[in-house]
């Protein structure tokens, strides 16, 4: 297994996924996200399948030798994306797409469908990495960049006396801080609207937010309203 990288705040091993890791992920992945429908999460069946056709754009990190137990994921296709009709969720890629596990290798975006560090590995910098990662692998694919549709808990807070969208604005503002949006803006992301029905979360009413990075680097050429 070739590593991709070794993380430089956290020392990770980074590999791109195998079919052997998908129960281990699933678990991970129901562990990360505790307030989310299990349904709408990464199953062990969906992993062997990004194992299959897009094991590149799927980077999975470990804690030393010891491949058994994935501490960081970061997964993703590549689609295309129309910013005129933002609204959408996971699942509507994987309806549109050619492959089964939602990748269109014509796609010039790169989607960010999962990023999940367990909890006693957080605040260690291994979600910068991950989205680092990320970026590199829109460089060595020459892809326009990362949109993804970011979960935002710290909505539950507000959610009884302000839109998402508002609540978004607030947090882009930093008048706000959100646990995951909050990263994704140090990250280089930015945030556009609000994301209706994303990911089904009584918790914050089922929204998310659409973020995009763009890559400095690509070759073609590509308008974001955001
Ligand atoms: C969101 C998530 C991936 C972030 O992972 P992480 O490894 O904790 O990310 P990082 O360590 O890079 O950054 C998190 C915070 O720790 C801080 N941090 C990084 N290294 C640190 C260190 N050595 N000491 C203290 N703080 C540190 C970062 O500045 C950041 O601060 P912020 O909360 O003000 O933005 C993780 O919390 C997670 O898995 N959450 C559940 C799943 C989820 O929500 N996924 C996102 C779906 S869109």
């Amino acid at each position: 297994m070739t590593i991709v990288a070794i993380g430089p705040s956290s020392g990770l091993q980074y590999v791109h996924i195998t079919t052997s890791m998908a129960d281990e992920l699933e678990a991970l992945e129901l562990a990360s996200f505790p307030t989310a429908d299990p349904k709408e999460l990464y199953s062990a069946a969906e992993y062997v399948l990004l194992a299959e056709e897009f094991p590149q754009g799927c980077v999975i990190g470990f804690d030393g030798e010891d491949r058994t137990q994935p501490v960081a994921l970061g997964i993703g296709i590549r689609t295309n994306f129309d910013f005129a009709s933002p609204q959408h969720n996971v699942k509507t890629f994987f309806d549109d797409a050619p492959t089964k596990c939602g990748d269109d290798p014509d796609g010039i975006w790169y989607y960010g469908t999962d990023i999940a560090v367990r909890s006693d590995y957080r605040r260690r910098g291994i979600g910068k990495e991950l989205y680092d990662l990320r970026k590199q692998i829109c460089h060595d694919l020459d892809l326009a960049g990362i949109i993804a549709g970011g979960v935002i808990p710290g909505y539950a807070d507000h959610k009884d006396s302000m839109s998402a969208d508002d609540y978004i604005q607030g947090v882009i503002a930093g008048e706000l801080y959100d646990p995951t949006l909050t990263f994704q803006l140090e990250n280089g992301f930015e945030a556009g609207c609000a994301l209706a029905d994303y990911l089904a979360d009584p918790t914050v009413d089922n929204y998310a937010a659409l973020i995009v990075w763009q890559n400095p680097d690509y070759s073609g050429s590509v308008e974001v309203v955001l």
